[in-house]
């Protein structure tokens, strides 16, 4: 059975596992060890098993999706749909009423999701991510909540 709950201190080890097999970008150890401390971090599990995981933080009403990766294994089912509208639900309990996000220009997949659930993009971050020996732009999207899924 399926079900989406907060991620503490104590997933780090899990959150690594699958970032570092699922996404070319992972965050590193750093990162997770402040996102697990200070960040809403949501897990989807599948019994005991975690599949994917989201993050989010918040500045008055604004909502920052921090981070989101579905386990290689699991793509393509909806995992990560279903996960985002849940954790933007959530952030809605804490007074989010907007998500901002940026996603690499070349990641497709992740940015038919957010357009598929009504983001909207807002303009270009110039040579935001690291990319080899190079850098590669963000695209910033933004949409109002409660999503209108
Ligand atoms: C982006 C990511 C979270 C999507 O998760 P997912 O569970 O595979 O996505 P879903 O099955 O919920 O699909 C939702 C939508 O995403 C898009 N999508 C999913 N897989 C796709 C693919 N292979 N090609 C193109 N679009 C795709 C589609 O719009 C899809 O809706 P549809 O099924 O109605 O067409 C996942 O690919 C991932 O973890 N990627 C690596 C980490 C990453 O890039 N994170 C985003 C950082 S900004």
């Amino acid at each position: 059975m399926s079900r989406v709950a907060m991620l503490g201190m104590g997933h780090l080890e899990q959150c690594l596992l699958i970032e570092n097999r699922s996404d070319p970008h992972p965050w590193g150890k750093m990162n997770w060890l402040r996102s697990l401390r200070d960040d809403h971090c949501l897990g989807w599990w599948e019994g005991d098993e975690l599949l994917a995981i989201s993050c989010y933080t918040l500045v008055l009403d604004d909502v920052s999706l921090l981070n989101i990766v579905v386990d290689k294994s699991s793509r393509g089912q909806g995992v990560g749909r279903r996960l985002l509208c849940e954790g933007l639900e959530w952030m809605q309990q804490f007074g989010g009423a907007r998500c901002l996000l940026e996603v690499r220009l070349s990641n497709t997949v992740a940015r038919n999701l957010y357009t598929q659930l009504g983001f909207a993009e807002d303009g270009i971050r110039k040579n935001y991510y690291p990319l080899g020996d190079g850098f590669e732009n963000a695209v910033l999207m933004s949409a109002d909540l409660p999503l209108a899924e």
